[in-house]
Formats: structure tokens, sequence, C-alpha cells
């Protein structure tokens, strides 16, 4: 299979950012693609404050960074996948806004491209079914924040070939990131032993077993977990974290997946969390 070189990043949130981010720190062509210009640049925006950050650590200098972003050409539409050797798409967490991305990206990136998503919770082997090549197509889940996190879950659908499967294992290895290959399975292995540990940490709060402080320095102090499970939640988006619990309860069809009342709640009241400004804690905007 030919080498990696150039890559399309779908999506320029806080995910497709970060991916965007790591692939110009390795050294790749990277090209940062959304449906506004808008939407591009403040994610070549969030970039930059997050290699700021590097760079006031003397992790890298202020030319590396310049150098990386220098590598991110920001794109709007699909047809800029054209070329590409792997487009990842990290969009929104909408089972037919992604499979309509990348059907359109199948036809526009050629035949030679991997095709992976960014998905937390949607079957690659659904996904891979709707586009021609489902052999070429692959998870590639990355965990937030993108240049931070270590892991990326690399997760093979049913028809995802080793060639695939082999280049993109390697490829995370370039990005200073370990890949760890799962099968496809709801919420593979990260959300499904994550999200119930954080819909078991609301039920605690909601039948008053402690207060939300209390449960979370019992995670962070007694399980050396770098933040607590409600504090954890806020970053992640309560709407994520139950969009993500439905579909294990769905999918697995096992009641011990029930999503805590408590979090329905929060997010039909628009409590989402950090990007919202309120979660179980309060954010000042
Ligand atoms: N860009 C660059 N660097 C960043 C960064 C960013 N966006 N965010 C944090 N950092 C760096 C900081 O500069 C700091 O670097 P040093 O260690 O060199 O000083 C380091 O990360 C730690 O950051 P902070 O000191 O600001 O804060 P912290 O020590 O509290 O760590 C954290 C923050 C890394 C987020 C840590 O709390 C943590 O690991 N939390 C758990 C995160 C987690 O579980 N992520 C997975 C979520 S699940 C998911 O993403 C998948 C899904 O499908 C839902």
């Amino acid at each position: 299979m030919a080498s990696i070189e150039r890559v399309s990043v779908i999506g320029a949130g806080t995910m497709g950012a970060g991916i965007a981010q790591v692939f110009a720190h390795a050294g790749f062509a990277v090209k940062l693609i959304d449906v506004k210009h808008e939407l591009v640049t403040k994610g070549i925006a969030g970039i930059s404050a997050s290699l700021d950050r590097l760079v006031k650590k003397e992790v890298i200098t202020a030319d590396q960074k310049k150098e990386t972003v220098g590598r991110i050409r920001p794109d709007v539409g699909l047809d800029g996948t054209s070329g590409s050797d792997l487009v990842i798409e990290a969009i929104n967490e909408n089972e037919a806004l992604k499979t309509s991305v990348l059907k359109q990206t199948a036809a526009s990136a050629g035949e030679q491209a991997i095709l992976a998503s960014n998905t937390s919770s949607i079957s690659i082997t659904t996904l891979g079914a709707a586009i021609p090549r489902p052999e070429r197509f692959i998870g590639m889940h990355f965990m937030n924040p993108v240049p931070v996190m270590k892991l990326v879950e690399v997760i093979r659908g049913l028809e995802t070939d080793d060639a695939t499967t082999r280049t993109t294992m390697e490829l995370c290895g370039k990005l200073g990131k370990t890949a760890v290959e799962v099968n496809d399975y709801p919420g593979f292995v990260s959300n499904r032993i994550l999200m119930p540990m954080i819909n078991e940490a609301v039920y605690c709060l909601m039948e008053g077993v402690a207060t939300k402080e209390a449960i979370d320095e019992v995670m962070k102090l007694g399980m050396a977990h770098p933040m607590g499970p409600l504090t954890l939640a806020d970053l992640i988006g309560l709407d994520v974290c139950l969009n993500i619990m439905e579909v294990l309860h769905r999918d697995l069809g096992d009641s011990k997946y029930r999503p805590c009342p408590l979090l329905k709640k929060m997010v039909a009241s628009g409590r989402l969390g950090r990007k919202s400004g309120r979660g179980f804690y309060d954010y000042a905007k």
C-alpha cells in the first residue's frame, strides 16, 4: 500500500482541529475542511493556541509552531479531498450526515485513499457498508484533548482489510501515538467502559450518595484518574455522553446501559458541560 503523505481532515471542531494539529506537527501536509471558512479559521485559531502552550513550555520553538501551522491548508467543501492519501472524517456524531459526507468523500478522494472516521459511537461496519470500498475504511478514534492523549483506538469494521489496518496502525506511531486495535462493537472498548462509569457517577449524584465534588474526589484520589467522572463528562459534553449511552443501550439491548434520568434532564435543559458554560460545574464563558 502506498505511503501516506497528504491528509485531509473533515470537520474543524475540537477533534478535527486536534487531529489536524498532530498530523501537521508530525510533518504531514494537511487540509482542514469544513462547510464554512469561519469554522476552519476558528479551528486554526484553536490549533495556534494549543501550539502556543507548547512554545511557552519550550517543547517546541516559535519557528516550529509557524512551520506546523504552515502545513495546514484551510479548505471548504469535499472536493478538497481529491488527491489525499488519507481522509479522516471528524464531523458531528450524526449517522445520516456522516454517511452522506463519506459517500461524497469516497467519490472525490479517489480509489487509492484510505477513509477513516473519528466516530466515538457509530458502527464502522455500518458506515463502511454505505461506501464503495469498505475494505479501505477504518475507525481512528482520537481522544480529547488530541495533542495530549497518547491513544488512538483503531477500529476494524467487518470488511476492513489487513493492509488498511496495518497502514493505519503504523501511521499512528508516526504521530507519536499508540494505536490499539479493536473490533467493531457498540462503544468499541473506550466508550463501552468509560461511559457506563460516567453514567454510574451521575446515578450516584442523583441518588444523593455524595456531592459532585466528593464523587470526583473519590475517583481522582482513590483511583488516580486525572479528573473525576463528572468533570470529565463536562469536558466531553453531556449530550455526547448521553448519545453514547443510548447507542450502548439500544445496540447491546441490556438494561444495565440505561442512561441516568439526571443525565437526560441536564441535556434537555441545555446544560451540556464546558461548551455551554454549565454542566455539573459552572464555567465562566
Ligand atoms: N493542547 C496542547 N496541550 C494541552 C492541551 C491542548 N488542548 N490541553 C492540555 N494540554 C497539556 C498542558 O499544556 C499540560 O502539559 P505539561 O504536562 O507539559 O505541563 C498537560 O497537557 C496537562 O494539562 P494541564 O496542566 O492544563 O491540566 P491537567 O494536568 O489537569 O491535565 C488533561 C488536563 C490532560 C485534560 C487531564 O486532566 C486528563 O488527561 N484528563 C482526562 C482526559 C480524558 O479522559 N480524555 C478522554 C476523553 S474520552 C474521549 O475523548 C473519547 C470519546 O469518544 C468521548
